[in-house]
């Protein structure tokens, strides 16, 4: 399975911190943005991944990971000239995607949680149709809604809908087959001018192939598009890595337990970095394990 980041938007809701950054690079406490939605296509254990963003801020993330060896993976840069849509990614990575499936995570969305890395391996081994993650919140009506039967089919979805049919919100975190490409192909845009994805999983639904899994209770999602979402994806990464000893999203390290690099290699990325807490920790991390 391939793998796309979707790191574009004007990140208007966050202005005026976005005049300067891409909201993708700020950061939430000791690491930029889209560590946390890498990090989940590390877990799922995607290694060939393309990262989307507008022709200004491309440049600064591929600085920032570079061609991704140093981490195991190979990771390529594709520019999305205007947000015209997420399901515009399918499109602007049709040749990455080639005739593989792949996993698509917005570069604003964070997932925390206990076996997450398990569930996500499993369902990218058996994806047919489309696999989405919903996660139960009091205000349904800022996302995608999803409603499932007992099977965990979807059986409906809407995007952002005034009265909402369930508090299933949507995450950013999708799974296709390759089917995918051809959908996107053939995709209108919307009255507000979009290539939605909720059109995508509409289909997927009405072939009787989209799966909502429901993340449970004591899982985390985030999506830091605002200014108090972002402050507190903050103050929970940080009160939870105090707390443990632990970083979560720390990608040196996710590439290490998932056997892209060894340990040495991840004695070198510490080095570089040894000057910062982070790159103390990843040093312990090569050194004790
Ligand atoms: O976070 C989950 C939600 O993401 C889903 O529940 C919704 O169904 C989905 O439409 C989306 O809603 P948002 O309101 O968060 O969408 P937004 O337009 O803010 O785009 C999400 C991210 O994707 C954002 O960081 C910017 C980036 N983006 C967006 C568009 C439309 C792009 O890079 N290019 C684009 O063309």
């Amino acid at each position: 399975m391939k793998g796309i980041i979707l790191a574009g938007g004007h990140g208007t809701r966050l202005h005026p911190i976005t005049l300067g950054t891409s909201k993708q690079m700020l950061p939430v406490y000791d690491k930029p943005l889209i560590y946390y939605s890498l990090s989940v296509l590390m877990l799922a254990g995607i290694t060939e991944i393309q990262i989307i963003s507008s022709p200004a801020d491309l440049g600064n993330f591929s600085r920032l990971l570079g061609d991704g060896s140093e981490l195991g993976l190979t990771l390529t840069y594709a520019e999305q000239a205007e947000p015209r849509g997420i399901a515009e990614a399918f499109l602007v990575s049709a040749d990455h995607i080639g005739q593989d499936s792949v996993a698509l995570v917005l570069g604003d969305n964070i997932f925390h949680g206990p076996g997450f890395a398990s569930l996500l391996q499993q369902k990218v081994r058996s994806v047919n149709g489309c696999v989405l993650f919903g996660y139960s919140v009091p205000d349904p009506e800022r996302y995608g809604v999803g409603e499932v039967d007992r099977d965990g089919r979807l059986v409906s979805v809407e995007e952002k809908p005034v009265r909402p049919r369930s508090n299933l919100a949507i995450t950013g975190l999708y799974l296709y087959d390759n089917d995918v490409v051809d959908i996107a192909k053939n995709l209108r845009p919307s009255k507000r001018g979009e290539l939605e994805i909720t059109e995508i999983n509409r289909t997927y639904m009405e072939r009787g192939k989209a799966q909502l899994v429901s993340l449970g209770r004591g899982f985390v999602w985030l999506d830091a598009g605002t200014h108090e979402a972002l402050a507190e994806a903050g103050q929970y990464v940080q009160i939870l890595e105090h707390r443990q000893g632990v970083r979560i999203a720390c990608i040196e390290e996710i590439a290490w337990r998932m056997g892209f690099i060894d340990r040495e290699d991840l004695r070198r990325l510490g080095k570089k970095l040894e000057k910062s807490p982070y790159g103390q920790y990843v040093l312990d991390v090569a050194a004790r394990g």
